[in-house]
């Protein structure tokens, strides 16, 4: 194999060579001049909710209004604990601070995911709120996140912006909860050429809630029921979303080989190379593909110098953000977050890898991980 194949992380190029069918449909839009909320939109709404396996959907500017509207239209707010993991993207706590609940961060598990046991110790008298992550692509077992919810009174958001064309337990990630909130951003699955989210949700007088907030509270042009914002997702990017909808699944299964492929080998390389289990309940959407390494640093810029573009997500957990000890949480509180922060490597697993890229990849960490585990100086 030459020493030159690249294995690059950003597939945007690749996804968009040809736009010629998002052109035509954009040129359909142009000449009806609905460009805000109207016909494509709702069509895409439609389409989201028959393949997500939700009665009711709608769109929203970004995944983390998806989740400040889906926590307004539970009704949290100051006063109210959220229990949150420790390990993902700002958007996930930035949303219950922006309405003005307090996150209780939680630790996670050996598959990066919300450890319920330690979610559980975590509930207090103010707890409201449970917002789990299907973090990376993968899930927490929602059947045991809906247990420790019921038992306790409390209201579930599931953060699924990574996890659109996922499954847990046969079901759609964000189908468990109250509410389910996706995000559209270019490295998500379902990526709009920019921002954009989607909200699920069964509960009929929630949902005609957030439309009227969604949309400034209004209730035809000339009057509104109460004070709302704009949260609307842009037709532009519905009727891109529309498009990439059709080759979802289809994605999702090259990037899946990439995951068998990569957990195959990259599980016999030894104790210094973690490769994380797998739930065969949960087909993951592999939006970040983690492992763990005890040289992480010199195994990033081994892969970086041949040319495999490693990366972490992310080096410091949510708690010890300068916000997250803002609220008091220090070194120590979240023992396996903490371990994995310092260890976690992504490396590139899209649908556009040729199997010579993903040979390549395995090749370069074989060739810094020694046969016995310990790592090449
Ligand atoms: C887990 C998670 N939550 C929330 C968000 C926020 O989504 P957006 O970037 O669309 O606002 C993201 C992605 O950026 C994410 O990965």
């Amino acid at each position: 194999m030459s020493d030159h194949v690249r294995v690059p992380y950003n597939y945007l190029p690749m996804q968009f060579a040809d736009y010629s069918e998002i052109a035509t449909g954009w040129d359909a839009l142009i000449k009806s001049s609905d460009f805000t909320l109207g016909t494509f939109m709702e069509r895409f709404e439609g389409e989201f909710a028959a393949y997500i396996g939700s009665p009711r959907c709608l769109g929203t500017n970004n995944g983390t209004d998806a989740l400040i509207l889906a926590l307004r239209a539970l009704g949290i707010g100051p006063g109210d604990e959220v229990i949150t993991p420790c390990n993902s993207f700002y958007a996930t706590t930035g949303a219950i601070v922006a309405v003005g609940a307090t996150p209780v961060f939680c630790d996670v598990d050996e598959r990066f995911q919300t450890d319920v046991d330690d979610a559980a110790r975590r509930v207090t008298d103010r707890t409201r709120a449970l917002l789990p992550v299907h973090w990376a692509g993968a899930s927490p077992d929602m059947r045991q996140v809906m247990d420790l919810a019921q038992a306790h009174n409390l209201l579930v958001l599931e953060d699924a912006c990574m996890a659109i064309g996922g499954k847990v337990h046969g079901t759609s990630p964000g189908t468990f909860g109250d509410m389910g909130a996706f995000s559209m951003h270019p490295l998500k699955t379902l990526n709009v050429m920019g921002d954009g989210g989607m909200v699920i949700t069964e509960d009929a007088e929630r949902m005609t809630w957030m439309l009227k907030y969604r949309n400034h509270g209004m209730v035809d042009r000339d009057h509104i029921e109460f004070w709302g914002v704009n949260m609307r997702l842009q037709p532009l990017q519905a009727i891109v979303a529309s498009h990439m909808l059709t080759s979802l699944d289809e994605r999702l299964a090259r990037r899946r080989e990439v995951q068998r492929t990569y957990d195959e080998r990259l599980g016999t390389l030894g104790p210094s190379i973690v490769v994380p289990p797998r739930a065969e309940w949960n087909p993951e959407t592999v939006s970040l593909y983690m492992i763990e390494a005890d040289d992480r640093d010199g195994l990033i810029s081994h892969l970086v110098a041949n040319g495999v573009e490693a990366k972490v997500h992310y080096p410091v957990p949510l708690h010890l953000q300068k916000p997250g000890r803002d609220l008091g949480y220090g070194p120590g509180d979240m023992p396996v977050a903490e371990a994995q922060a310092d260890r976690l490597v992504t490396l590139p697993a899209h649908e556009y890898l040729t199997d010579e890229q993903v040979e390549r990849a395995i090749d370069m960490v074989a060739d810094f991980a020694s046969p016995t585990g310990g790592a090449r100086s």
